[in-house]
């Protein structure tokens, strides 16, 4: 034996290292160390038998002592560190499922659908059907049944477009009153969403927009039910009960005929520089009269039995009275960002 190493110095030793040892890797350093081909407990074993008779067996017994409890502590020691190591990795793998999402942005209805849908269901919660027609119409069904023919310079109120083979783009969704009534006959009530087109541009012109059609066909249908529906109508959508105005008009499929104003929702008529009402007090939402003889006559219903009123609505204004938007060009632009600036229109960004 060495005279340098003493066996309570390798322990001692030995000890001290494995205290320190903090991973599998350090741990096996140490194994190395100390029982390995060249390890301090390795040499002492070879020297065993260069030394005396005397002290052979029992230094022996000592050395083998050691190396047990060095075999052990390696092995106890080696446990205690996978198990933290795998503590830390499950620690650090967990799921706190306390934590605030990241969140999702979500889609949304652009306004005019948005609208579409809100009042399609306040009507269908009166009685009324959803029907549609085509955007490409027959003259005769936008016009000539409606009481307008060629000659009548109602025409020009819509300035339409045509294509070569004399259809059009329906001016209004009042076509559908027609098809509606050849379909399914009387009694109806039907409401019509959709696009309608005019050659109209500017900032409160829009070449495509929407309208809403109502029709209601029953026997004996009075003036007032046609009021009653419009604010019953009006009231729910903008949830709040408003003052309404219905000024004489004229439309040739209607007698009589009549525009309905709403009080200013911005203002109520307490502005004289409201940008919504111009300080009028007042906003013009729809279009509407009982339905005239001929076009009862023309959706081959008897105009002697039946009546009925109708209206059309701009579904574009609707929206942007309810969600505070300022110009009607901004309703078709991409640019969803402009919907954030309210009735002062889009900001320059
Ligand atoms: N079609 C008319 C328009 O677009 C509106 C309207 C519909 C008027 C139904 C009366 C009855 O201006």
């Amino acid at each position: 034996m060495p005279e340098d190493i003493n066996i309570s110095t390798v322990r001692d030793s030995f000890r001290e290292s494995l205290a320190s040892a903090k991973s599998l890797q350090e741990l096996d350093e140490i194994r190395v160390k100390f029982t390995g081909k060249k390890g301090t407990l390795t040499q002492l074993l070879r020297s065993l038998g260069k030394l005396p008779p005397e002290i052979r067996k029992s230094t022996g017994q000592e050395l083998n002592t050691l190396r047990d409890e060095i075999e052990q502590s390696l092995e106890l020691t080696g446990k205690k560190i996978r198990d933290t190591e795998n503590e830390n990795q499950e620690f650090s793998q967990r799921i706190d499922v306390t934590l605030p999402s990241k969140g999702r942005k979500s889609g949304a209805f652009h306004p005019v659908l948005q609208t579409m849908h809100e009042i399609a269901d306040i009507m269908q919660g009166l009685g009324y059907s959803v029907a549609s027609g085509p955007e490409i119409e027959e003259d005769y069904y936008n016009f000539e049944c409606l009481n307008v023919p060629a000659w009548h310079p109602a025409r020009d109120m819509q300035d339409t477009f045509y294509f070569p083979d004399g259809t059009l783009l329906r001016t209004h969704t009042s076509p559908v009153q027609i098809r509606s009534m050849l379909k399914y006959g009387a009694p109806l009530r039907i409401v019509c969403p959709g696009k309608v087109y005019r050659r109209d541009n500017d900032t409160t012109h829009s070449p495509m927009f929407n309208q809403m059609e109502g029709l209601l066909v029953d026997k004996n249908v009075p003036f007032s039910v046609m009021k009653g529906t419009m604010s019953e109508m009006l009231n729910a959508f903008f949830g709040k009960s408003l003052r309404y105005r219905f000024r004489a008009s004229y439309f040739p499929f209607t007698e009589p005929s009549m525009e309905l104003d709403i009080e200013c929702v911005e203002c109520s008529g307490h502005n004289p520089h409201c940008r919504v009402c111009h300080g009028t007090g007042w906003l013009e939402v729809a279009g509407m009269g009982m339905v005239h003889p001929n076009v009862i006559r023309a959706g081959k219903i008897d105009p002697d039995e039946f009546n009925g009123f109708a209206f059309g609505i701009g579904l574009d204004r609707m929206a942007m009275l309810k969600y505070g938007i300022g110009d009607l060009r901004l309703l078709f632009d991409g640019n969803v960002s402009y919907f954030m600036s309210g009735f002062g229109g889009a900001e320059s960004c």
